[in-house]
């Protein structure tokens, strides 16, 4: 891994995957097992790279310091953690980071060290909890499949009733709750999977809303 600058987030670096980071072997059977005890699924490295939800929440954040100023600040399905190094750049009061690969709870560390700023680590599974002490969920990418959006949009709900803001970033994948957002803004990215030099598409910050009765 290789600590480059985010595209589009000049301001964050991370330890990016290149040819030679031999991430492959995290996918294939056997090659993770101690990271991956908990599951009989190695898990695809998700946090080796920025995705679009991300990439635009961060951007919408560091653009907008007054979204997290002086709030503690959830970072839903953190990954490398590029939202929440951006909430603390911009001036949270905490940051935490909930992510449910080990892997990544490792790159979370060492890429907000690589970045001076401090962030808490939630390890695992927290959408069947109780909402956090935070003021501010901030879920960048989080609707990438059915199961977990099932299981984050009760969570994001239940946040909400316990008067947290809640806010998404997402390129409009197919599993994205789209009748409970507000667009706020809107940021042409590249997102991860895309050829290099591939066109930059628009993805969206939102604000995610009380259902309507
Ligand atoms: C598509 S990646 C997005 C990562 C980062 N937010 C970004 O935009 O670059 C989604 C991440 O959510 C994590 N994740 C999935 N379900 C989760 C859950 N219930 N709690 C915490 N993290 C979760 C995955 O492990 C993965 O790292």
């Amino acid at each position: 891994m290789r600590l480059f600058p985010v595209p589009a987030l000049p301001e964050i670096r991370i330890y990016t995957a290149h040819p030679g980071s031999g991430l492959r072997r995290l996918v294939e059977p056997g090659g993770d097992d101690e990271a991956n005890e908990d599951t009989s699924e190695p898990k695809p490295p998700y946090w080796a790279y920025a995705w679009a939800g991300g990439t635009v929440l961060a951007r919408y954040v560091l653009d907008h310091p007054g979204t997290v100023a002086g709030r503690r600040v959830l970072d839903l399905g953190a990954g490398s953690g590029i939202v929440g190094i951006a909430a603390a750049k911009a001036g949270a009061s905490a940051v935490i980071a909930a992510e449910i690969d080990r892997n990544g709870i490792a790159a979370i560390g060492l890429n907000a060290g690589a970045n001076g700023v401090a962030i808490a680590i939630a390890e695992g599974d927290i959408t069947a909890d109780p909402p956090p002490a935070v003021d501010l969920v901030l879920a960048g990418d989080v609707f990438y499949g059915p199961e977990v959006a099932r299981r984050i949009i009760p969570f994001l709900d239940r946040c909400l009733a316990a008067g947290i803001d809640v806010l998404v970033g997402d390129p409009r994948r197919a599993d994205l709750p789209r009748s409970r957002l507000r667009l706020l803004a809107e940021y042409k990215v590249q997102d991860f999977g895309e050829p290099t030099g591939a066109a930059a598409k628009p993805s969206g910050v939102f604000s995610f809303e009380p259902e309507l009765h």
